[in-house]
């Protein structure tokens, strides 16, 4: 009887935690009131009217405020140490396209890793402006291609891509065409870089994998709390891609637009703030810290950010799970740390877990410190129509169906690279 009464009150205990885990805000009516942390005005209470106020003060302790408190400082500095050139073909993608394959190896304290990039530029062009942008599986999911060469790195397991025990197989090859249409990008003049961002940092809960541990002093196991999490690493990728592309001649290393989806999305945000060399960011659906205000407190929290992701952020993050109005900053201010270059950020109708509202808002809030540079940011205030993009400084969309990137989404990131890239 007592067995039966606890295992009754366990399932209970257990069921209303569940439910409590799988309740989130899905209505604009439940957001709660809240305050942001006021963008133009320093720590110390100043108010910041000018550029020069602006880059010397306030952009520099909101940097440092989301290298302590978010994701992470990057300890210290790690230049390649060698470029291979794989392969350099200009007769491919169905002689539509030049593809290189590039090879980054970096070493230290007798640690290694390598990140392969794969670039496709238009055929016979030279300094082209780019795309760059992580994905998910493998350089080989985003085309056709047998030529593209397989990653040896730990891969999340996905049985209907064929990837099984965390490798890659010759089936996931072109799984991901969907989400990269090369033919587009290459036809409006653009050339495309992506990396699988596990070359990096394979994305699990470890930090004995991937770049961190060669950056570790001695009997270190582990970023301290204020030191770079996954989204950091990731973002110190990206940045030496660039390093890269500025020694490629066929590459416009002045017109590069970092793009990601999701929790890339996130990392492409964090980039560009970091790496002013990233002329121009684009954002597709990065929801909770990426765009989406946190202290609206809709669809994804920093309790389920934190708890489901900890590897993502630094160490001292986790403290702001449930304290969201305790946190020094918000998600509109990275963005400002993009500002003056050029921002677009792409939100799902569907996408709810990554607050389509919020990470409107949070561009709308931002776009005071694109003002401070007489430059207009996001043009409105209020939200678009689905389906009804908006071209400013900042740009924006909303288009119909899930959490995705579509070709839509991509007609729209050129249409807004053209913008800035070919006025
Ligand atoms: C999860 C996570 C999001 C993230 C997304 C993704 O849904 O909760 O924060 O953006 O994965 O990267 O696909």
């Amino acid at each position: 009887m007592k067995i039966y009464a606890i295992s009754i009150l366990l399932t209970f205990i257990l069921t209303s935690a569940s439910a409590q885990w799988n309740h989130y805000i899905k209505n604009e009516e439940d957001v709660p009131d809240y305050e942001l942390p006021k963008l133009l005005k320093s720590n110390s209470g100043k108010k910041i009217k000018t550029v020069k106020r602006w880059e010397k003060i306030r952009r520099p302790e909101l940097l440092k405020i989301f290298k302590q408190e978010i994701y992470g400082e990057i300890p210290e500095e790690l230049p390649i140490k060698d470029i291979t050139i794989i392969e350099s073909n200009g007769n491919a993608f169905k002689g539509l396209a030049k593809r290189k394959q590039i090879d980054l190896y970096f070493e230290n304290e007798g640690k290694s890793i390598h990140v392969g990039i794969l670039i496709y530029l238009p055929k016979n062009a030279t300094n082209v402006p780019l795309f760059l942008g992580y994905n998910f599986y493998g350089n080989h999911t985003i085309a056709d291609d047998v030529d593209i060469r397989l990653t040896e790195s730990w891969v999340m397991d996905n049985p209907s891509f064929g990837i099984i025990h965390n490798q890659i197989t010759e089936q996931s090859r072109g799984v991901r065409t969907n989400r990269w249409p090369v033919k587009k990008i290459l036809k409006a003049g653009y050339g495309l870089a992506t990396i699988y961002y596990g070359d990096i940092d394979p994305d699990w809960n470890s930090f004995d994998n991937g770049v961190h541990p060669l950056l570790y002093s001695k009997g270190e196991v582990r970023p301290r709390s204020n030191e770079w999490g996954a989204i950091s690493a990731w973002a110190w990728g990206l940045s030496r891609a660039m390093d890269y592309f500025e020694q490629d001649t066929d590459i416009n290393a002045r017109k590069v637009a970092v793009m990601g989806h999701s929790r890339l999305g996130k990392t492409a945000l964090w980039a560009a703030a970091l790496d002013q060399r990233f002329a121009l960011c684009i954002s597709n659906n990065p929801g909770c810290m990426g765009a989406a205000l946190s202290r609206r407190k809709f669809g994804e929290t920093i309790s389920r950010i934190a708890y489901k992701f900890p590897h993502w952020f630094c160490g001292n993050f986790k403290k702001y799970a449930g304290m969201e109005d305790e946190l020094p900053i918000d998600q509109h201010m990275l963005l400002a740390l993009i500002a003056p270059r050029p921002l677009y950020i792409a939100s799902a109708k569907e996408d709810l877990w990554a607050d389509p509202r919020g990470e409107f808002l949070s561009a709308v809030h931002a776009t005071p410190a694109y003002k401070l540079y007489d430059l207009p940011g996001l043009h409105i205030t209020k939200m678009p129509e689905v389906g009804k993009p908006v071209m400013g400084t900042i740009g924006y969309h909303i288009r119909k169906g899930k959490h995705d990137v579509t070709d839509y989404d991509w007609e729209q990131f050129i249409k807004f690279a053209n913008f800035h890239f070919k006025e």
